[in-house]
């Protein structure tokens, strides 16, 4: 099983690196062959919205840049894995580029049948829209790109760091394994 990994944090050793270093621990322990990509760094051009890739025999996006072999990556993976701080009630940055550069793929032949998962901090304690709507909007994703959405583990880190939260830290790992047990 092959699981593609994003880390959508500027922070590298921040509170969603460590949640999603948990995930992927517990996917590697149960068997998957786990490629990790941190965004923030990676040259990713905004979708222009020019619609090239929607047009008869187009052959996916027409920018040039990092996402040439992330596009490559995404085929080849059994699962997507992202993880990303609530910024402003939403994904950050560094994911929704990634996200609105998806719209090049080929869904059927990209997406769907795979499964997904997220990982979420945020600052403030739930109730709190931004986690709770950025879970809600990732699971109709999932749905509109008909993928399995495998589970959504998130930590508030305003009082306790990530890696300090045994609840979340598990949660982590039992999602990473969850990534790639069968399924009857
Ligand atoms: C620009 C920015 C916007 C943020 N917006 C929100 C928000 O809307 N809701 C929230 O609960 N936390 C918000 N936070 C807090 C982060 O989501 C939280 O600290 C998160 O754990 C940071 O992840 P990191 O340690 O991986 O950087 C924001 C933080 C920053 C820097």
């Amino acid at each position: 099983m092959r699981v593609l990994a994003f880390q959508g944090s500027p922070r590298s050793s921040g509170n969603t690196a460590v949640l999603l270093a948990e995930v992927v621990k517990g996917a590697r322990e149960a068997g998957a062959d786990v490629k990790e990509v941190t965004l923030h760094g990676k040259k990713i051009a905004p979708c222009t919205s020019c619609y090239a890739c929607k047009a008869p025999g187009a052959a996916g996006c027409v920018i040039r840049d990092d996402m040439d072999g992330i596009y490559d990556d995404v085929m080849k993976a059994d699962v997507l894995l992202f993880g990303t701080p609530i910024y402003w009630w939403s994904v950050s940055a560094q994911m929704k580029l990634l996200w609105d550069r998806f719209f090049a793929l080929d869904y059927d032949r990209a997406m769907k049948g795979k499964r997904a998962a997220l990982v979420l901090t945020y600052g403030s304690e739930l109730p709190n829209l931004g986690p709770e709507g950025t879970e809600a909007a990732f699971r109709d994703i999932c749905l509109y790109l008909s993928m399995e959405c495998v589970g959504v583990v998130g930590a508030c880190t305003e009082s306790v760091p990530a890696a300090e939260n045994a609840g979340a830290m598990n949660a982590a790992r039992d999602l990473g394994r969850a990534l790639v047990a069968n399924r009857s």
